[in-house]
């Protein structure tokens, strides 16, 4: 197959959902569907935040399993499908986010009964930044849960995207009676057997027939009158509206019941996206180009003392990749090539020979990637788009073995690196300070300082509100800001200034004062 043939064939995305909206059990099923999996039970990696939040070492030892998990790649019909896992645990958050700029679209799961939550509003948040197509799947509709007209309200004010229901609940929990599908027109019928749910179709050609009263019964006139108000309300599905992130179709089901599930995954290959094209400083790279370019957009670790490799993983945004090839590592200026690159597929590691756009292989690395490096055949272009967030936890790191202040600034070099939290300098007092956005992380650097790194660190507590980037055309403005705000400006990896606002009172009261600056609340501006 040529390279357009496989990119046409490709679907990056993610599932998204605030924790517990059923995110693992949609997966799995997607799975099933895909034949990638044959038992349930083989996606644990959210399981992570049902353990207390303190114990991260469990977390820690999870997240292990969870690189299995990190790609779950399958075929479905001639589709090769690429779904790209993200931290149930809000620590994680951030991560989340990073994986948010490798796929193409998402989908977004719903809790029926509890609508929109604060984790999804956040995600979404990140989807519109970047327009991504986003379809939504309302879950659990075998549990009473809200009116469906409700919830449409929710999704469009609160994810502020346009909604096209492309399925239609007929009632919900110990009344559901399954969904109306307005673009196959049939009826999914919702059947509890003794132990497991099974949904029998039905096409239905006229709403208005006795088919209709002859499946449902009393609930044939409320669905032909939430029909008709659907048609009034909400637009038609437009592909271009969809893939420029203006709309989102939804659908209905159980995830747990495999009911409604089908009908997703099946629009989901007809209307997704192929790979997308991506944006680097210096131009727009196409994923059809001859020449192979790609970015890092994940590190992860290696817990096991004995192993201490990490796995790169690379989004390949153009060309074809090959095992043993020469490509350059832009910002260390120097080439690299990969003997055991690895695909991903459900859950099984294998070495692979060659990969495409679209594609996520995880290279094995002793430490000479960072988030955000770009591969290519020579170019030296830099991808944008991995940006990091704003901190809103604070630390002073200190070293507790003087002899050991290598190790430990290298260890935080490298952590770091892998995104694990972001490190800046003080500019008054020259100590180093982490940030991060949850509080978990402050666990893992220590644990990971002493056991990788053989450093010992300490904390100091350092009340702050939240780190932003300055900038401003007049430097003579930035010298004055930071005149008056010397105890609170530091540095971060890049030499930028940042500013560590005490308090929301004093952000805004700089803001106020210094209307020329520029205050950015996340790293790429
Ligand atoms: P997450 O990854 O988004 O955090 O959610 P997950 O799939 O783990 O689902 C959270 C809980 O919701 C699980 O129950 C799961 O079985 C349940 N669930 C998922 N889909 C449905 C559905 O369609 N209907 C109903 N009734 N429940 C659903 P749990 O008891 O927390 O975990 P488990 O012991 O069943 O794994």
């Amino acid at each position: 197959m040529d390279l357009e043939q496989e990119i046409k064939r490709r679907r990056t995305f993610a599932v998204i959902a605030h924790p517990d909206a059923g995110k693992t059990t949609l997966t799995e099923k997607l799975l099933l569907f895909g034949g990638a999996i044959h038992v349930a039970g083989a996606v644990k990696s959210n399981k992570i935040r049902k353990t207390a939040t303190s114990d991260f070492m469990e977390i820690e030892k999870q997240r292990g399993i969870s690189v299995a998990t990190s790609v779950m790649g399958f075929e479905y019909g001639n589709v090769k499908i690429n779904i790209l896992d993200t931290p149930g645990h809000q620590d994680f958050a951030e991560d989340t986010y990073r994986t948010l700029t490798a796929v193409d679209s998402v989908i977004v799961v719903i809790d029926a009964a509890k609508g929109v939550e604060p984790q999804t509003l956040k995600l979404m948040d990140v989807c519109r930044m970047r327009s991504t197509p986003v379809i939504i799947f309302v879950n659990k509709l075998d549990r009473t849960g809200q009116d469906a007209f409700d919830l449409m309200d929710d999704l469009e004010q609160q994810l502020r995207v346009r909604v096209c229901p492309m399925t239609w609940p007929v009632g919900n929990g110990p009344a559901f009676k399954g969904v109306y599908n307005r673009y196959e027109k049939n009826l999914e019928l919702f059947v509890s057997g003794e132990k497991q749910t099974i949904a029998e179709s039905v096409k239905i050609d006229n709403l208005h027939g006795s088919e209709l009263d002859k499946h449902l019964g009393e609930f044939a006139g409320r669905l032909r009158e939430d029909l008709e108000l659907v048609q009034g309300i909400y637009p038609v599905f437009d592909l271009s509206d969809y893939r420029d992130g203006k709309q989102a179709p939804v659908f209905f089901g159980s995830a747990l019941n495999n009911f409604g599930v089908r009908e997703l995954l099946d629009c989901f290959i007809d209307i997704a996206p192929s790979p997308k094209s991506f944006e680097t400083e210096e131009r727009t790279v196409r994923p059809e180009e001859p020449k192979l370019s790609g970015f890092i957009f994940k590190i992860h670790a290696n817990m096991d003392p004995n192993h201490r490799d990490r796995i790169a993983f690379l989004r390949i945004c153009s060309g074809k990749f090959r095992r043993n090839t020469n490509y350059l590592h832009v910002r260390l200026g120097k080439n690299f090539k990969f003997a055991n690159p690895t695909a991903f597929m459900a859950d099984k590691k294998s070495v692979v020979d060659e990969a495409w756009p679209g594609d996520i292989v995880g290279i094995y690395d002793t430490g000479n990637f960072k988030i955000g490096d770009t591969l290519t055949e020579g170019e030296t272009i830099h991808f944008r788009g991995i940006p990091s967030f704003s901190p809103e936890l604070f630390r002073y790191v200190e070293n507790v073995d003087p002899i050991r202040y290598k190790q430990l600034a290298k260890g935080l070099e490298q952590l770091t690196d892998e995104g694990v939290a972001q490190l800046f300098v003080n500019q008054a007092n020259g100590r180093k300070i982490i940030g991060t956005v949850g509080a978990l992380q402050f666990d893992v650097i220590q644990y990971r300082l002493e056991h990788e790194y053989g450093a010992l660190c300490s904390y100091q507590p350092l009340p702050l509100y939240k780190a932003c980037w300055i900038e401003s055309p007049d430097k003579s403005e930035i010298d004055e800001f930071k005149r008056r705000k010397w105890p609170f400006m530091a540095t971060d990896k890049e030499g930028r200034n940042v500013f560590m606002a005490e308090s929301h009172y004093a952000l805004a009261a700089s803001q106020e004062k210094f209307p020329n600056i520029r205050f950015h609340f996340s790293s790429e501006f």
